[in-house]
C-alpha cells in the first residue's frame, strides 16, 4: 500500500497535505523571523550575525506536533543552514548549535540528512497561488509558488516548482507503474499492456514541464547565483570546506552531497518499476561519508544514483528498495516477448519517455552549467549586486575573498557527479528496447 510509505496515488512524493507555510506556536518565531527574511539577511550579510547572535535560541523540537510542522522546521532550518556556510566571505566551516542541533535532531526523525535536500527545497516547500484551489492534486505550474528561496528571485523559484510539478503530475507514473506490476503478478498481459501504455505516456507527459525551466530560470542567475546554494559539504576542499562542517558542538566534521535532483523518488520509481540498473560511473561516485552518513539502513555503495537514496526521505527510500524487490515488468516482458509484439513495443514506449526525459535533461545541463561555466568570466558578467557570491570565480572582488565553488576544469554538479559522464552513461542505461538487445 503505497500510504504505508507515505506516497499518494494523487500527489506522489509530494505530501497530500498542504505544507505549512507557518509553524503555529510562538516559540518557534526566531525561526520564522529569520526564514521570512532570509533573502535579505542573505543579500545584507546579516544571517551569519543573526543566527549568532545571542538573542537566537537554541530550540527544542518537542513542541512541534506533526508531521507538517516537523518538515517545515527541517525545510527552514536547511535553507538557513545552507545561508550560514555559503552567504559570507568565505564558507563556514561550523553550524552554530542553534541551526544544526535542531536540523540533526530532525533529520533522525524524518529519515533525511541535516541539510538542504530536494524534500527540503522541492517537496515541503511550496504553496497553492489561488487558496480557492489549494487541492495539492490538481496544482501545476499555473498554481504554484514557493515558500522560501535563498535569493528571492523567480529564477529559483520557478527553478524548485518545476521539479514540484514534474513530482505531483508524476503520481499518475506511481499508479500505471503499479498497475503494470499487478498485472505482471496476475499474469494479465492485456492489463499490462493497457497499463505500460498509460505510463508511456505519462513518463512523456513529464518532458514539456521540465522543458518549460527556461521560461522563468534564466541560466546564467542559476548558476552564480542560485547553484552555489545548494552545494554540499563533501568534496569542497576548493570552496572552503577540505573537512566538511562541523555541526554545533558535535566532534568531528560532517560530509553531505549537495542538493540535487538526483534525490527525486520519482525518477528512481521508475528505473526500478522498469527494471533499468545504474552501474557505479567511475568518476561520480562521491566517497562514503565520515560522520555524516545520512543513513544506518542504506548498504555501502558507491553507486551515486542509489547513494542519493540516503538523501531521499526515509519512507520513501523503503518504497523504492521495495520496488527493486517485486519489480517484474521487465521480466514479464522477456518472457513473453516472442509471443506478444504489444507487450513488447508498450514496454519500449515506456523506456524510450524515461530516455527522452533524460535527454531533455541533459540539454538543460548543458546550457545551464556547461555553458555558463565555459563563458569567460570578468566581473563585469558577475551579478552587479551579488554579495561576495559563492560560486563565482574571481577570487577577490572588493577585497573580500570569493568562494570558488564551480571549477571550470573540473565542472561537478552540486551532487558531486562528474556531469556529462554521469548523465549520459544514467540515460544509456535506460535501455535498449526489449525487442532489440535481448
Ligand atoms: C541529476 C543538473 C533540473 C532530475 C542531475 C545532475 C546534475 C543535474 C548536474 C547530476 C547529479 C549531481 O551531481 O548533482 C540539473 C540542472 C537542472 C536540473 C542544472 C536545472 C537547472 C532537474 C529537474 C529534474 C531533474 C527539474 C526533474 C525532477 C534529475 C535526476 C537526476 C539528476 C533524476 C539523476 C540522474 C538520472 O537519474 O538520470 N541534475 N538538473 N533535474 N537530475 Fe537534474
Ligand atoms: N544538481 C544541480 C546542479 O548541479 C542542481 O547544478
Amino acid at each position: 500500500d503505497p500510504a504505508d510509505y507515505d506516497i499518494s496515488l494523487d500527489t506522489g512524493f509530494v505530501p497530500e497535505a498542504l505544507p505549512l507555510p507557518r509553524l503555529p506556536d510562538p516559540y518557534y518565531d526566531a525561526w520564522e523571523a529569520a526564514a521570512a527574511n532570509l533573502q535579505f539577511l542573505v543579500m545584507t550579510r546579516q544571517i551569519r550575525s543573526v543566527i549568532d547572535s545571542p538573542s537566537f535560541p537554541v530550540l527544542s523540537i518537542l513542541r512541534l506536533r506533526s508531521v507538517a510542522e516537523r518538515r517545515r522546521a527541517y525545510s527552514i532550518l536547511g535553507f538557513m543552514a545552507h545561508s550560514y556556510i555559503w552567504a559570507g566571505p568565505s564558507a563556514s566551516e561550523a553550524l552554530p548549535e542553534a541551526i544544526a542541533r535542531p536540523l540533526v535532531e530532525l533529520g533522525e526523525i524524518l529519515e533525511v540528512p541535516p541539510l538542504a535536500t530536494y524534500a527540503g527545497l522541492c517537496l515541503w516547500n511550496y504553496r497553492p497561488l489561488f487558496a480557492d484551489q489549494a487541492d495539492p492534486k490538481f496544482l501545476d505550474l499555473s498554481n504554484l509558488a514557493t515558500l522560501h528561496t535563498f535569493t528571492g528571485s523567480i529564477d529559483e523559484s520557478w527553478f524548485y516548482l518545476v521539479s514540484t510539478a514534474i513530482e505531483i503530475r508524476g503520481a499518475a507514473c506511481l499508479q500505471y507503474l503499479l498497475d503494470a506490476t499487478h498485472a505482471c503478478r496476475a499474469d494479465a498481459s492485456h492489463n499490462v499492456v493497457v497499463a505500460l501504455q498509460l505510463l508511456a505516456e505519462s513518463i512523456d507527459s513529464l518532458i514539456p514541464i521540465l522543458s518549460r525551466l527556461p521560461e522563468q530560470c534564466d541560466p546564467h542567475t542559476f548558476y552564480y547565483r542560485i547553484r552555489p546554494f545548494l552545494a554540499g559539504s563533501q568534496n569542497m576542499a576548493d570552496a572552503g570546506l577540505p573537512h566538511g562542517v562541523k555541526y554545533g558542538s558535535e566532534g568531528g566534521y560532517r560530509q553531505y552531497a549537495g542538493g540535487s535532483n538526483a534525490q527525486s523518488s520519482l525518477i528512481q520509481a521508475l528505473d526500478a518499476g522498469l527494471g533499468v540498473h545504474h552501474r557505479p560511473t567511475s568518476s561520480s561516485s562521491p566517497p562514503s561519508s565520515r560522520t555524516g552518513s545520512p543513513s544506518s539502513s542504506a548498504q555501502p555503495t558507491n553507486n551515486f544514483i542509489y547513494e542519493m537514496r540516503r538523501y531521499m526521505p526515509g519512507p520513501h527510500r523503503r518504497f523504492l528498495e521495495q520496488l527493486d524487490l517485486c519489480a517484474n515488468i521487465r521480466e514479464y516482458v522477456r518472457e513473453h516477448k516472442s509471443s506478444n509484439s504489444a507487450l513488447t513495443l508498450a514496454y519500449d514506449a515506456c523506456l524510450a519517455m524515461l530516455r527522452s526525459f533524460r535527454d531533455k535533461h541533459i540539454q538543460i545541463v548543458s546550457r545551464y552549467i556547461i555553458l555558463q561555466a565555459k563563458k569567460p568570466t570578468s566581473t563585469a558578467s558577475a551579478p552587479v549586486h551579488t554579495p561576495e557570491s559563492p560560486g563565482v570565480f574571481t577570487t577577490k572582488r572588493d577585497g573580500l575573498a570569493t568562494v570558488v565553488v564551480n571549477d571550470k576544469k573540473n565542472a561537478r554538479g552540486t551532487g558531486g557527479t562528474a556531469l556529462l559522464p554521469f548523465l549520459k552513461q544514467a540515460r544509456d542505461e535506460t535501455g535498449e528496447p526489449a525487442a532489440g538487445s535481448w
